[in-house]
């Protein structure tokens, strides 16, 4: 029975006790960014996990992010609070499956973004995070035949962006797919000059309203420096607590759903972790993620060449 702990102050006697590094995504509770040691979107997430001198990472994320974590930096005790904390991405990308669509296309490089399982990973060439893709992208020769996955909505929109005709992946984030464009438009109209910021994971349809479109960090910079005073976030809306504390003047709302609201975009998979679970992960170390070394490390050559072209 947890009811009569802090549990602030217990996970940080922990933390100092356990020499333990907590990450966490801008996806995740308020209460979890705001007792991390560092939040930050998937790809600072992972320079983060590699660089860190701490014994233990507690991965306040999804599965497919504390496995990354833990492919690069093998030695470090990795936990994530709730093992169930998955990705619809990766649940539409299973490794047999990628495996004969790479097969059925030899003379195509995979060009794969991080919201995957480490099996995936270890049959791509190359990881992208959404802050990470155009730039990689850009140093890709034109006439390089590629497959994309397993989001389609960020395959199509560097596909229309850049020009390409990348080969994708049937997949899709089920936060961002459920956006309502007909609410969006209802929203824009009660609010005139308020500009949309959306994640490339949103479909066209949504992107297509939006002045800025980029990943969870680039929307957050774009929050800081536009000059009006609202804006409309076409994200998971736990992002909107680092707006908030960064800008308490403006105004953030979250880009609603078929039923007029942003809860049906909260993730599923995000908010399965809690403080509770956290402490308990702090004090048994465990969830704890494990990978067999040769998955491993034939996963760590796609994620590292991303962290060589990411710049
Ligand atoms: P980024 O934080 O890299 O933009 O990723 C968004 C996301 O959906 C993570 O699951
Ligand atoms: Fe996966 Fe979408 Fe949740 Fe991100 S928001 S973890 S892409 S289901």
């Amino acid at each position: 029975n947890l009811s009569g702990l802090d549990l602030r102050a217990e996970i940080d006697r922990l933390r100092k006790d356990r020499n333990a590094v907590i990450l966490a995504h801008y996806y995740q509770k308020p209460e979890l960014q705001d007792l991390a040691d560092f939040v930050g979107d998937s790809l600072e997430l992972s320079r983060k996990a590699a660089a860190t001198d701490a014994d233990v990472i507690a991965f306040c994320g999804v599965k497919f992010m504390a496995e990354t974590a833990k492919i690069l930096s093998p030695e470090k005790i990795v936990v994530l609070p709730d093992m169930d904390a998955g990705c619809s991405l990766e649940d539409s990308c299973p490794p047999e499956k990628f495996r004969s669509f790479r097969e059925a296309h030899p003379d195509h490089i995979a060009l794969t973004y991080i919201n995957c399982s480490t099996e995936v990973k270890a049959l791509s060439d190359v990881i992208v995070t959404s802050s990470s893709a155009e730039t990689i992208l850009a140093q890709i020769p034109t006439e390089q035949k590629i497959i994309f996955g397993p989001d389609r909505h960020l395959g199509g929109y560097l596909n229309r962006k850049f020009g390409r005709d990348m080969l994708l992946w049937p997949g899709v984030c089920i936060v961002h797919e459920a956006f309502s464009e007909t609410e969006l438009l209802k929203l824009m109209a009660q609010h005139p000059g308020a500009p949309v910021a959306a994640h490339p994971e949103c479909p066209p349809n949504i992107v297509e309203h939006a002045e800025y479109v980029g990943s969870t960090s680039g929307i957050l910079q774009f929050a800081r420096s536009f000059p009006g005073d609202t804006l409309i976030v076409a994200t998971e809306p736990h992002i909107i607590h680092q707006m908030q504390l960064a800008l308490p003047e403006k105004i953030f709302i979250g880009a609603p759903g078929a039923d007029g609201n942003c809860n049906c975009n909260i993730c599923p998979y995000m908010a399965l972790n809690t403080l509770e679970k956290l402490y308990l992960a702090l004090l048994d170390l465990a969830p704890r993620i494990e990978i067999e070394e040769t998955l491993r490390v034939n996963a760590k050559r796609s994620l590292d060449a991303m962290l060589a072209m990411a710049s």
